[in-house]
């Protein structure tokens, strides 16, 4: 059990003896440090209940609080707060069980749900906009984060590999299609083929035909049009597959759109059979007058001319998901501009009776420096490939001057990390519902809240770690196991920052929120440092300098887990 838990253990028996609801016993890390480490505002809310003075509360709860063995005698403070400071050695005993338990701290749910979720999601011979970058970064770390605590995840890539895009490619592919830029970027040469006959569809409505005849066709299951699909996604998703290696990324399924062709006549039949969905000018809806704020906004999933729409494909996905893993919670991380959309197949699926816990992960936009949505110097959508290969090589200039003497293969692969890391933590750090300037300088300096100075914090622990083994005073390069003991003040802030760390992943988890494990992991790489400055670590005499290698290395350790959460690797050096 963590210290917070056993402080609010205690909270509770006194808050029990002292006749008080024993619910309101909650303890948080202190909000001011110079009163104590822990607190909690149990007397304050007590006392409004019970109209009664919040410190004459506290009194009477501190007369029932038993804290000898862990805390000095806790104080009140301000209009009521209850304050702890712990010993020197409940700290230690602490740090100690975090390092030795293998989690270090991590307690795992008591509730292990089933979560699908749904991100990445790009669309075959569509530019990838930056709308996916952040859906692949930030589902990513959520499902590493619900997984690292026990949930059972079901990773989704629901790629748009079925839509009116395909008229326009299968009629290019047949008529403008360069073969060979097919073979080196795909994507590209089919984002051509679909702008190009975008743009020669505007002023000839024979051609819009003809292009519409072309989906129908496909629709229809044309061999020769199905070939041409079939050749189109396998290529697109190859390239896709690179990035997402290159990422680090993987999915347990990779059900597209197309998946689902078959299963939306009956399904639309259906609903309109059971009187869920209704019959509008010719096309088919569901209404939802229950719900207020979409009283006006029935969600389509049949147009008049009989084709089906990106919410039908939502719904046969809703149905699908329900009866092959009946999940507790599926999460959608998709773009702000689609609220409306997930709110529809939320409430449509309700009607359907099926009561999974449905959330929208939303996300704001990346924005250029021009605070305006991230565009290329031509006014295009950042493509992926592009911004990872200018991230390594802007980190492989970085890292090129820092560490000359490094062999080449090794400052790639340092670069990589860093670069990588760096496009990811700038993404992640940051509250996702907000809009965020992309800045390369920010992201990629050695300093302040980027994944740099993080992996920086990593490599300077295990460089001492190398110093101390090479001069005949550490446990190789693993984490040292001597005990930790813990007396100056920084180790004292070092070592509660590093007990954080069983509390903050779940709150990530509340609402999908990683920002929050990045801003643990800058303050613990802040702890760190004022502990590095404040305390000798090699010079000191063997029993201190063995506890501060190991206080170190827990340090190292929860950096390297939580970063690795966040999808973000680490080098040994850099
Ligand atoms: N392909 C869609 C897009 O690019 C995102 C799909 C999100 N997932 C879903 N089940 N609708 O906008």
């Amino acid at each position: 059990m963590s210290l917070q838990s056993e402080l609010q253990q205690h909270v509770a028996a006194a808050l029990r003896a002292s006749g008080i609801d024993e619910s309101l016993a909650v303890v948080t890390p202190s909000t001011d440090t110079r009163f104590g480490d822990f607190q909690t505002n149990a007397a304050m809310v007590a006392a409004k209940a019970l109209k009664r003075n919040p410190r004459e509360v506290a009194a009477l709860i501190l007369e029932h609080l038993q804290v000898v063995d862990l805390c000095e005698s806790p104080t009140v403070a301000g209009a009521g707060f209850i304050n702890f400071k712990v010993l020197d050695t409940t700290l230690s005993d602490a740090v100690n069980a975090v390092r030795n338990n293998g989690h270090l701290g991590v307690e795992s749910v008591k509730k292990r749900k089933t979560i699908i979720i749904d991100f990445s999601s790009p669309n075959v011979a569509k530019p990838m906009h930056v709308g996916h970058i952040r859906s692949t970064i930030l589902g990513d770390s959520l499902a590493r984060i619900a997984r690292h605590l026990g949930h059972q995840v079901v990773t989704d890539n629901h790629i748009g590999d079925w839509g009116t895009q395909f008229g326009k490619v299968i009629y290019g592919w047949k008529h403008l299609l360069n073969r060979e830029s097919l073979e080196q970027a795909p994507i590209a040469e089919l984002v051509r083929l679909y702008r190009e006959v975008n743009a020669l569809e505007e002023n000839d409505p024979a051609l819009k035909e003809t292009v519409r005849l072309e989906l129908v066709k496909l629709q229809q299951g044309d061999a020769e049009n199905l070939e041409i699909w079939k050749q189109a996604v396998a290529l697109s998703w190859k390239e896709f597959e690179r990035l997402y290696g290159l990422l680090d990324i993987t999915f347990d399924e990779r059900l597209g759109e197309s998946f689902y062709n078959d299963a939306l006549g009956p399904l639309v039949d259906r609903l309109l059979a059971e009187k869920i969905a209704q019959l509008s000018e010719g096309a088919v809806c569901i209404f939802f007058p229950e719900v207020p704020a979409m009283e006006e906004k029935p969600c389509l999933i049949r147009k008049s001319d009989g084709g089906f729409l990106y919410a039908t494909t939502d719904l046969a996905t809703l149905e699908y998901r329900e009866q092959r893993w009946k999940p507790d919670a599926v999460w959608y991380v998709t773009g702000a501009p689609q609220q409306l959309h997930f709110e529809q197949v939320f409430a449509a699926g309700r009607k359907m009776g099926i009561s999974t816990d449905f959330r929208h992960i939303a996300f704001g936009s990346i924005l250029g420096e021009d605070r305006k949505m991230m565009k290329t110097r031509s006014g295009e959508n950042v493509e992926l490939g592009g911004l990872l290969n200018e991230a390594i090589e802007r980190a492989l200039a970085v890292v090129g001057e820092k560490n000359p003497e490094l062999p080449k293969a090794e400052q790639e692969e340092i670069a990589r990390l860093i670069g990588l890391g760096a496009v990811k933590y700038a993404d992640l750090m940051q509250h996702r519902l907000t809009d965020y300037v992309f800045s390369w300088e920010k992201m990629l300096s050695f300093q302040g809240n980027t994944a740099p100075y993080l992996q920086n914090a990593y490599v300077r622990i295990r460089s001492i770690f190398r110093k101390a083994t090479s001069e005949g005073m550490g446990e190789g390069t693993s984490t040292p196991q001597a005990p930790i003991t813990i007396t100056d003040p920084a180790e004292r802030s070092l070592a509660l920052q590093i007990l954080k760390f069983g509390e903050v992943l779940h709150s990530v988890l509340e609402d999908q929120r990683p920002n929050l494990l990045c801003l643990y992991l800058y303050e613990l790489a802040d702890a760190f440092h004022r502990f590095y400055e404040a305390c000798p670590i090699l010079k000191s005499e063997d029993s201190v300098r063995s506890s501060r290698l190991a206080l170190a290395g827990v340090t190292a350790d929860v950096l390297k887990t939580g970063l690795s959460l966040l999808g973000i690797g680490v080098p040994e050096r850099m």
